[in-house]
């Protein structure tokens, strides 16, 4: 079984996709963390975030993994907690805006599907793009100012909360209006406004969704 799960930053992506996952015995494929690796590679060697080709090549060069866990191993090592970086942040939506390097993810994540048999993948593009069969497409969505607040709880930065809210924004803003693989819900995707649910509560309705269709 493939489920996607797409939306904005801080719309709790990863955290419901991760028990979604644990609930249902799939595993989880969290697609941002290999972008946000791309993004480190292409810092550490002083490329251009806008040099498509230069993207690419580091791309392409890349050895992404993951660990039982579901983190990311780069090269064979650990990509956390330097992906989560704010400098990755701030230059992940140009770099993963690059088609050329798109085009060495995204057959790395289909591949990853195969090869575990089937998982719950959260993203921009895991319904609209890269997993179109998905059985379950969720798009999930909350105000600007809750995902802010969620995301610089996560960090533990929540003095930084106004920084925090205009980034995600900008990031919204570039991920939303680029031309390749563009952060939309799909006409297909069930949308899920979050703001006023826990990750919990998101959990139980996707998976009361799930389990409706089992037994029918
Ligand atoms: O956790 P958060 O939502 O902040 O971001 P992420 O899932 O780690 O993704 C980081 C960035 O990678 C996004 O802002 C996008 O620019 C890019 N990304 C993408 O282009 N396509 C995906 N399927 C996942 C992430």
């Amino acid at each position: 079984m493939i489920i996607a799960i797409d939306g904005p930053a801080g719309s709790g992506k990863s955290t419901v996709a991760k028990a979604l996952a644990q609930e249902l015995g799939l595993s989880f494929l969290d697609s941002g963390a290999m972008y946000r690796a791309v993004t480190l590679a292409v810092i550490e060697h002083d490329v251009d975030p806008m040099d498509a080709e230069g993207c690419a090549r580091i791309a392409r060069a890349l050895s992404l993994e993951f660990d039982a866990q579901g983190r990311i191993q780069i090269d064979g090592r650990p990509g956390e907690p330097a992906i989560r970086s704010e400098t990755v942040t701030k230059a992940v939506s140009a770099v993963s805006a690059h088609s050329e390097v798109r085009a060495a993810i995204v057959p790395q994540q289909r591949a990853e599907a195969v090869r575990r048999g089937g998982l719950v993948a959260d993203g921009r593009d895991m319904g609209s793009v890269v997993f179109p069969q998905a059985d379950y497409k969720f798009f999930l969505t909350a105000s600007p100012e809750v995902r802010a607040k969620r995301r610089a709880h996560e960090l533990h930065e929540q003095a930084r909360f106004a920084e925090i809210l205009a980034d995600m924004q900008l990031r919204d803003h570039l991920d939303s209006s680029r031309k390749d693989s563009p952060l939309l819900c799909a006409p297909d995707a069930i949308p899920v406004e979050t703001s006023s649910l826990d990750a919990q509560g998101v959990v139980r309705l996707l998976l009361a969704r799930v389990r409706k269709d089992a037994k029918s």
